[in-house]
């Protein structure tokens, strides 16, 4: 199978999809809150020691595993033991059930961006978010009413990930992210140039930069960094690892990574200040507090930000469809990567070509989404997001880290790192998988495992009780059906 193995066609191939897969609604709607719910300035110093720790090593290993093995995500792991298989579907399924709602809300984005061009959320934009997009409804019952709006949008988004997937990956993925990432950057730019020009942008900015430096002695702001560099480099979700197994031989592992890590970090940094200098000028015009005005997700996105469009005139015809055209690229570029593991995987084992895999993938993820198109949609995908980020995918990558520092041969990986590159990693790179890694994320983890455990409603319950199952389940199903390769050797 390897022999046929897709490549990059070049090096610029592979970073635009890896920044296009960094660069997501994480960067755009979850950056600016943690930041100013974590210290604000002196947020930078745990955000420096997470990316030097943890997102430079962690990205160094997966970048090495992929192109040291050149295969799918699932027989990366079957090669080191057949039964760590599982582990890989593990990750492979979480990261596909993420993709069902992230979908979902790249689609909300969607109908936010049409609705941008006439300020179509009206004069109540929480109200209209609630009723008219979701037609919220918390309970049972909700599952049996829908948003045809939002299921209109869900099918679209499906269709784009279908018609970029479905092609190999220099002429889907690849040339997709050449597209829309320089778009992306570009487009930020000019909202963050716009909005610093906005009265009361200095209130917003000088807030986000204002420091407690006495913030640095809770733990909690160490976690948040951590948690923040795990989420948005898409580290531990068989991304790095996939993509980095089409790379050709004369690859520059470690140039490459630094790459990634500083576009996504100037990225989400400067798209703060724009989001902060807009907050400014609605404090300003409204006399709101800052710290009311900030929210993360969708409630920044779809509720206070259509709101300061509703008090910025007509500049913000401009602003507005630039906002939400904003997060749609960063979203599909994003998505696309998500879903990369798992076809890519699926095709492998069983043979089949990436297109049909991509058809049967793109239709049960569809059938997934659906229940975040009901009256209770939100509310269920607020559950999946917490449960599989700070659970499930933490698990994962925890075993992931102490599989290869400790079940297989770290330094072949060292050896592949510093094979083209000029700067050369030392072996302070395997300490800090075999030990600081492994710490870290279990900490984190238990963090997890608390909030996603032991804190919810009954409802919340019966929900991650469904996801433990389905985690359970699925992947030793996927691990222990026979592949095309399996049965005809047995
Ligand atoms: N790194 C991307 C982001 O920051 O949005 C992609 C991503 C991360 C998607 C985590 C989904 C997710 F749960």
């Amino acid at each position: 199978m390897s022999q046929n193995r897709s490549e990059w066609n070049s090096s610029f191939a592979f970073l635009i999809a890896m920044i296009g897969s960094a660069v997501g609604l994480g960067n755009i709607w979850r950056f600016p809150y943690v930041l100013y719910s974590n210290g604000g300035g002196s947020f930078i110093i745990p955000y420096i020691v997470a990316i030097l720790l943890l997102g430079f090593s962690l990205a160094l290993l997966e970048y090495s595993v992929g192109y040291k093995f050149k295969a799918s995500f699932s027989k990366t792991f079957n090669k080191i033991k057949p039964k760590l298989e599982y582990v890989a579907w593990f990750i492979c399924f979480t990261v596909f059930l993420i993709v069902s709602y992230y979908v979902t809300v790249i689609g909300w984005d969607l109908l936010y961006l049409i609705l941008s061009f006439f300020k179509g959320w009206g004069a109540d934009p929480n109200l209209f978010f609630i009723d008219s997009i979701l037609n919220q409804n918390n309970s049972i019952a909700g599952l049996f009413t829908f948003s045809p709006l939002v299921l209109i949008a869900t099918i679209l988004v499906w269709a784009m990930a279908w018609y970029i997937s479905h092609r190999n990956i220099n002429s889907g993925i690849a040339k997709v992210s050449k597209i829309l990432v320089p778009l992306l950057f570009v487009m930020v730019i000019i909202i963050v140039l716009f909005s610093l020009t906005l009265p009361g942008a200095s209130i917003g900015y000088s807030a986000m930069f204002t420091p407690d430096w006495g913030a640095l002695l809770d733990l909690n702001i160490w976690i948040a960094a951590f948690g923040q560099i795990l989420f948005s480099l898409s580290l531990g979700m068989a991304i790095l690892i996939t993509y980095s197994s089409y790379l050709p031989d004369d690859s520059k592992l470690v140039d490459n990574a630094a790459i990634v890590i500083f576009s996504n970090s100037s990225f989400e940094i400067f798209n703060a200040i724009g989001v902060f200098s807009i907050l400014g000028f609605m404090s300003f015009t409204s006399g709101i507090q800052i710290n009311e005005l900030i929210t993360e997700g969708t409630g920044l996105a779809f509720i206070a930000f259509p709101k300061v469009f509703n008090v910025m005139g007509d500049a913000a015809y401009i602003l507005g469809p630039l906002f939400f055209a904003c997060i749609l690229f960063a979203g599909i570029t994003s998505l696309v990567s998500l879903l990369e593991p798992f076809i890519d995987s699926i095709s492998d084992k069983f043979g089949s070509s990436r297109k049909k895999t991509t058809t049967i993938i793109c239709i049960i993820g569809f059938c997934i989404s659906t229940i975040f198109t009901t009256g209770m949609g939100s509310f269920i995908l607020e559950i999946f997001d917490g449960f599989l980020n700070n659970f499930s995918l933490l698990l994962g990558v925890l075993f992931e880290c102490v599989i290869f520092g400790w079940f297989y041969s770290i330094d072949d990986l060292l050896e592949v790192i510093n094979k083209n590159t000029s700067i050369k990693i030392g072996i302070w790179w395997k300490n800090v998988v075999k030990y600081v890694l492994p710490i870290v994320l279990s900490v984190l983890l238990l963090k997890g495992i608390y909030d996603s455990i032991f804190l919810g409603s009954p409802e919340e319950y019966v929900i991650k009780g469904i996801l433990i199952l389905l985690l359970i389940i699925v992947p030793i199903v996927l691990t222990k059906v026979k592949g095309k390769e399996n049965s005809v050797l047995t």
